[in-house]
């Protein structure tokens, strides 16, 4: 079924745009447009709800319906007032607005999006004696409110809940990487799903678990059925249902090994609960052991880790990990691919291998760096340098 094409944005994190713009290349997008921390790209409802369901560098989708010009509160009231919200948003219907303001005219993002919403309720409330509630609480239509300067975009959020929710996460370790960087930076390393995949400090499973979807195929909300589009009144459940089966229906094989493993007891029991909630206990081997004693599967293998931080993790002596990670790399790992993400750029100095690559990332709201070493027999020490 082929819709009217309509533009929408879908939100990512900074580093992440060139995948995500691949990723909607690859499912079929039209237009596609890099923007900073998003990319805008056309399609009809089906290509959104493709969108949700598929992309996994994607943190929402939205769909823009309203833009204007505001120099002052009264023209953000006044010009919010004269679009039919009537049309979108019930008078007895909740909502709510998530204002983005970077702006010199509009200093408080909250008093901006008072503003809005007041126009849209007293709208409602004139023709209908009655206004929607807010609600943070699974609303009904959730506005997110962009104000960059005087432009001002409102647009429908149709995730909701944010999509590196995947619903696979039973519980987390501490400083577990988010979802959407786990999946960025497997795609950024370039893994074509042709070689082993390894995370030796693997804490909750999350990078391993990742990997696992995207070696076989699975679509990045397999197991999450939420979504803010769900409540919109031209929601089409057959057209849903009928995306998500052709899209489960390219689940595929993967002939080699994931494995993860970590020091830690606990992260091991949280890493197996995690795996055996995305049902994929079969297709993920975790070990429980320190990085130097245990070994990387057999043949090609492509490592990603993500070791402690020292901000959000208080470790005896993070320099003295970080050389031990290079020594390990250097005696067990040659002939093989590794990469690092970590947001301590002095530890970073103490793995002793020169990175072939360094890629700037967020995870969260911290700068990280993530660095890619070409293991080969003999690759050398160096003395604290990148
Ligand atoms: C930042 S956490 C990893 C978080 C993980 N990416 C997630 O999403 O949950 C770092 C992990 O390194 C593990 N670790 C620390 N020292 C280790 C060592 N010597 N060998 C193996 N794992 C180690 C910790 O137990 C912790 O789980």
């Amino acid at each position: 079924m082929e819709g009217k094409d309509f533009r929408m944005v879908a939100k990512t994190m900074y580093g992440l745009e060139d995948v995500l713009v691949k990723e909607l290349e690859t499912i079929g997008a039209k237009n596609i447009e890099k923007l900073n921390r998003a990319v805008s790209f056309e399609g009809d409802m089906t290509m959104l709800y493709k969108a949700n369901y598929l992309l996994r560098t994607a943190i929402s989708i939205l769909k823009p319906i309203y833009s204007f010009e505001a120099n002052n509160e009264k023209e953000l009231y006044d010009n919010v007032y004269k679009y039919k919200w009537e049309k979108l948003i019930n008078c007895d219907g909740t909502l709510s607005i998530e204002p983005v303001v970077y702006s010199s005219i509009f200093t408080h993002s909250l008093y901006a999006s008072q503003k809005t919403k007041d126009a849209i309720c007293d709208r409602i409330r004139k023709m209908f004696l009655q206004r929607p509630t807010l609600t943070k609480d699974n609303p009904d239509i959730i506005l997110n409110l962009h104000i960059n300067e005087n432009q001002v975009t409102i647009s429908l959020d149709s995730s909701g809940e944010s999509l590196h929710r995947r619903n696979y996460r039973l519980a987390t370790e501490k400083a577990p990487i988010n979802e959407v960087v786990a999946a960025g930076l497997i795609q950024l390393s370039g893994w074509e799903r042709d070689t082993n995949f390894f995370d030796p400090m693997c804490g909750s499973g999350t990078i391993v678990i990742e990997a696992a979807m995207y070696a076989y195929n699975i679509p990045a909300q397999y197991y999450r059925h939420n979504f803010a589009f769900k409540k919109w009144a031209d929601f089409s459940m057959p057209e849903y249902r009928r995306m998500r089966q052709q899209a489960d229906k390219q689940i595929r094989d993967f002939d080699y090994e994931i494995w993860g493993s970590d020091i830690s007891g606990s992260a091991i029991k949280t890493a197996t609960e995690n795996i055996a909630n995305a049902k994929l206990h079969k297709d993920i081997e975790l070990f429980r052991s320190d990085i130097q004693e245990q070994d990387p599967p057999k043949g090609k293998t492509l490592i990603i880790t993500n070791p402690p931080y020292g901000q959000r993790i208080e470790t005896d002596d993070l320099f003295d990990l970080y050389d031990l990670i290079g020594r390990v790399f250097k005696n067990k790992y040659s002939g093989n691919t590794a990469w690092i993400i970590s947001s301590d750029l002095d530890a970073f100095k103490y793995v002793g291998l020169r990175p072939s690559r360094k890629i700037t990332i967020y995870n969260s709201n911290l700068e990280c760096r993530f660095c890619k070493y070409e293991l080969y027999e003999g690759s050398k020490k160096v003395s604290k340098k990148m």
